[in-house]
């Protein structure tokens, strides 16, 4: 894997502090937030961060950096940085709270003015949510210990009272559900789809041989986040979890994560498997080729779910053309959408051990993306781009051609899966199963 430099975390905050109300674990956990806006019908399930690996230490003064990486910012700093959490530098939610767009000085990290410096992205957890600090505990704990170019960069963290944040590197093209599902976003090309894919499975080959190996557990597009150049890199480790010890195939927890991209093993028993997470990359793999997202009650009844609804197409080339997306307008090898579809079927099996590990999908991955589209399937494709614009814009079509991209909003911030800047977007759901 090349470039990938794991440093160690050395201190975290309290752990009396943390047990008062999230560490008692025994009751059952309650659902964060209903989603009743949602148009995916995707659901997220609550989260312990139950065995990250016991001891933490003191809490460290606010405002200094407690290792060579994580920097402990004061909640006024943060504040500042996002000019008091104005609504205007929103760029999403999630079951955690809201993510917002802020500047710090590139070395300092003190707040700095909008344009200077760098941008940074700050998640504020809600202050009603039971589980905040645990998800803020894990995410510390898991993404301040690694560094990898496909993990996303855990700058600092603040806590204070009842405030929780975290604070990332901040990425210009948000998430892969944005652009996979929003219909004004710039369709993605085969080329970047595969670039995204093998990033992202460069970051969870590389959790999972980690010394300690590490099941990300929460695998799916709204996850995956996109620099400038669309590198993808994966974000969001508060459900991670250590993998099995002592030869042990799987770990036992409770069952959380996000419906839909959890392995069908892991709902139906709660073992946790390194290969349940191949499990959520093929269902994103195949959000990927066709471009729907996995649970949508809005389709017609029997396409709910894309898994049971696309699996028939795959074996077969001639029915798998039938279930690519529109969006790619044909241009695609069709040679390597088949060996991705053989590819999905195999991460998609429903026992882990007929899955293929990471590494090996990685390889098969690079195989595909070598594959070229032939000129001849260009061509067409092309053709029928072009009559489909003449037919949607008899006139104005040249000008709809050089349109700019929709993706650039007032503050730089992304378009989301429904079409609304992300700030507008409803909060997806965590709710217990
Ligand atoms: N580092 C970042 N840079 C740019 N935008 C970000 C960053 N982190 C999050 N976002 C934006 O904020 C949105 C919400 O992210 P968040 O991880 O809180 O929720 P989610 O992934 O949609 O749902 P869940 O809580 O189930 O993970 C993302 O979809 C993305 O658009
Ligand atoms: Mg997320």
């Amino acid at each position: 894997m090349g470039n990938c430099w794991p440093k160690p975390v050395d201190s975290l905050p309290s752990a009396a502090k943390l047990s008062n109300p999230i560490h008692n674990d025994a009751k059952p956990l309650k659902p964060f937030k209903n989603n009743s806006n949602s148009n995916s019908g995707q659901k997220s399930l609550s989260p312990p961060c139950d065995d990250t690996g016991g001891g933490v230490e003191e809490v460290p003064p606010s405002g200094r950096i407690v290792t060579p990486n994580l920097k402990m910012f004061t909640y006024a700093e943060l504040r500042s940085a996002t000019r008091n959490f104005r609504p205007d530098t929103m760029l999403g939610e999630g079951g955690f709270g809201r993510v917002f767009k802020g500047w710090i000085d590139g070395k300092t990290y003190a707040p700095s003015k909008v344009g200077i410096g760098i941008p940074v992205a700050v998640k504020k957890s809600s202050p009603d949510s039971p589980q905040g600090l645990k998800e803020w505990q894990c995410e510390v704990k898991f993404l301040g210990k690694f560094s990898h170019p496909n993990l996303v960069k855990l700058l600092g963290y603040c806590w204070e009272d009842r405030e929780f944040l975290l604070v990332y590197e901040y990425m210009q093209k948000g998430s892969l559900e944005t652009h996979l599902f929003s219909k004004i976003a710039e369709p993605l090309s085969w080329e970047t789809r595969f670039k995204i894919a093998i990033g992202v499975a460069k970051g969870l080959a590389f959790l999972h041989t980690t010394e300690k190996q590490v099941i990300y557990r929460d695998f799916k597009s709204s996850n995956i986040l996109l620099d400038e150049e669309f590198n993808a890199k994966l974000s969001d480790f508060g459900l991670a979890k250590l993998g099995p010890v002592d030869g042990d195939s799987h770990v036992t927890t409770q069952v959380i994560g996000t419906y839909g991209y959890a392995a069908p093993e892991y709902m139906a028993t709660g073992h946790l498997y390194i290969r349940s997470d191949v499990y959520g990359f093929g269902v994103v793999l195949l959000e990927i080729l066709t471009g729907r997202v996995v649970l949508d009650l809005n389709r017609p009844n029997g396409e709910h779910n894309l898994v049971d609804w696309a699996r028939p197409y795959m074996p077969e080339k001639r029915k798998l053309k039938r279930i690519m997306d529109p969006r790619l307008d044909g241009q695609y090898p069709l040679k390597g959408a088949f060996q991705a579809a053989a590819l999905i079927l195999r991460c998609i099996e429903s026992d882990p051990k007929n899955r293929p590990s990471m590494d090996e999908v990685l390889e098969k991955l690079k195989q595909i993306e070598a594959i070229k589209t032939k000129p001849k399937e260009s061509k067409d494709s092309n053709r029928r781009l072009r009559a489909q614009r003449q037919e949607r814009h008899p006139t104005h079509y040249r000008h709809h051609n050089q349109s700019k991209s929709p993706l650039s909003t007032q503050h730089g911030g992304s378009v989301t899966a429904t079409g609304f800047a992300a700030h507008q977007r409803s909060p997806m759901v965590k709710a217990g199963l």
